[in-house]
């Protein structure tokens, strides 16, 4: 079996099955990142102008939760497969149940449809993102050494479902150029296109993973008994009842507003960590040198956490920032705020190779904390670039050149080169035995929770508020990164011959 594995090299030198999941996740990713490009403006957009009217404030706010809690779902989805479903027919699940969240969007009925669009898209995504990355993993063989490049194409996938998307949803919302809806957006046609690419994605995926991904997908990897089941379901119904509790206690006091529930998310998307580094580490199935492996990982989860607020809140800060204080053009050439967020995927994709060869030639390279420790430093540095016009033109009033956003996007690019690869794999490698998977939801969890906190600051921001608020955000991320920086010997001490 994994003879005949080793041997397909049928795409570009990759198993068969890469290119299956490679579609699968870059249409779902086109989905996503282009339904997230006008979802801000749609929520805040005035009602005559084709939004929901709802404040900026709290526009943000959700745009950060719903990001926090689609990597939350992700715990759920890894669960699932690996105890009831199998990868495949959870990846399956997570897209229909996406497309349906898109279609909610798609239709005209308001802010009910975004409610339903955000739980059906917070669980899919929940089902497919992590599954769909685990079945990359699982086309190798251990000792097969295409495993890394493998998932180098599988992130330029990633990137380029979200470098397109950000140009082919708000075309779609703005009539594909052709006037469709007299000058004004029509979201509802965007929305229409987010569901129709993850619809493609589906549909490849079914005919091609008939074709080319193994059986054993098929199956659960560890598939749970009665037994086992029970305290499960018991616990999940305390977990729904304390919640009901907690939701009618705020209903009670006449506090059951979108704030407080954002408020409870985000304070669950910062327990959920501390709780799973608890138990980890008074876990009997945990050797000691495993434990101390697992304390190095809290400052890089930490630190992963401030870095991803930063990285995301591009979705959401700088998207404010372009919509309301860039020049709209360069030259004749006009383009949508929304299309700003084809930057971030761009950058990766051009420095990738860059960072690629870099990793390869150099020789006494930065350990895996100097690299977390830079990368901090540097996506502050974005966030200070960002101060920058204001005081340099003495004004917060009028727009400035479109190319402090770029700027602001090269730079933050680098971080993310020398944080989101290299944790992902010391991820994996600092991982104990016993808690493999769950060590790869942690990733995601720190995704979640720097987003989480962010849905708590983003309400600051504003045009009059912005150079406080990127000074003070990005100095923490530069003392974060630096203080790291005296510890990194230290941290890596502590991984116990991870390098
Ligand atoms: N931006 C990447 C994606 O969309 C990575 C997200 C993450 O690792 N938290 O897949
Ligand atoms: N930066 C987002 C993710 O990698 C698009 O890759």
């Amino acid at each position: 079996m994994s003879k005949q594995k080793n041997l397909d090299t049928s795409f570009f030198g990759q198993p068969r099955g890469l290119s299956t999941l490679f579609f699968t996740e870059m249409w779902e990713r086109f989905s996503y990142y282009g339904m997230r490009a006008i979802l801000l403006f749609y929520m805040y957009y005035a009602v005559s102008k084709g939004g929901l009217g709802m404040d900026q404030a709290t526009a943000a706010s959700i745009m950060s939760i719903y990001g926090s809690l689609v990597y939350l779902a992700s715990v759920v989805g890894g669960w699932l497969s690996d105890r009831v479903w199998g990868s495949r027919r959870t990846v399956f699940i997570g897209g229909v149940l996406i497309m349906f969240g898109h279609i909610a969007l798609s239709l005209p009925f308001g802010i009910s449809a975004l409610y339903v669009s955000i739980a059906l898209i917070v669980i899919g995504t929940g089902l497919l993102k992590p599954n769909v990355s685990e079945m990359v993993g699982g086309l190798y063989s251990p000792e097969d050494r295409r495993r890394d490049s493998g998932f180098s194409m599988f992130v330029f996938g990633i990137n380029l479902g979200a470098a397109v998307a950000p140009w082919a949803v708000p075309w779609a919302a703005n009539g594909f150029g052709l006037n469709l809806f007299g000058g004004e957006m029509n979201f509802h046609a965007g929305f229409s296109l987010a569901a129709i690419g993850m619809f493609f994605g589906l549909v490849q995926y079914v005919i091609d993973g008939r074709k080319y991904l193994s059986k054993d997908s098929l199956y659960p990897d560890d598939p749970i008994d009665k037994e086992a089941l029970r305290p499960v379901i018991i616990w999940s119904l305390v977990g729904v009842v304390a919640l009901i509790i907690i939701l009618g206690l705020l209903a009670a006091m006449g506090q059951l507003n979108i704030n407080n529930i954002i408020m409870l998310i985000t304070i669950i998307a910062i327990a959920l960590p501390i709780y799973y580094f608890v138990m980890m580490l008074n876990s009997k199935k945990v050797t000691k040198a495993e434990k101390s492996r697992v304390v190095a990982y809290i400052p890089l989860f930490i630190a992963a956490a401030i870095f991803w607020a930063i990285e995301e809140s591009g979705s959401v800060v700088l998207a404010l920032y372009a919509e309301q204080r860039t020049i709209l053009h360069v030259g004749s050439w006009h383009f949508a705020a929304a299309n700003f967020q084809t930057l971030n995927p761009l950058f990766i994709m051009i420095l990738t190779p860059f960072f690629v060869t870099l990793w390869d030639r150099w020789k006494r390279q930065p350990s895996a904390p100097g690299k977390f420790a830079a990368g901090l430093v540097i996506a502050g540095l974005s966030y200070v670039w960002m101060a920058l016009p204001a005081i340099i033109h003495g004004t917060t009033a009028g727009r400035v050149s479109p190319f402090w956003l770029v700027g602001s996007w090269f730079i933050v690019e680098i971080a993310e080169m020398l944080i989101s690869p290299i944790g992902l794999s010391v991820t994996t490698k600092l991982a104990p035995n016993a808690f493999k998977s769950q060590m790869m939801s942690m990733w995601f969890l720190a995704d979640a929770a720097g987003q989480a906190v962010n849905a708590q600051v983003v309400k600051y921001y504003s045009s009059a508020t912005e150079v406080p608020y990127f000074l003070i955000i990005g100095a923490v991320s530069i003392v974060f990164g630096l203080i790291l920086c005296l510890f990194v010997k230290r941290i890596h001490a502590l991984m116990d011959g991870v390098d």
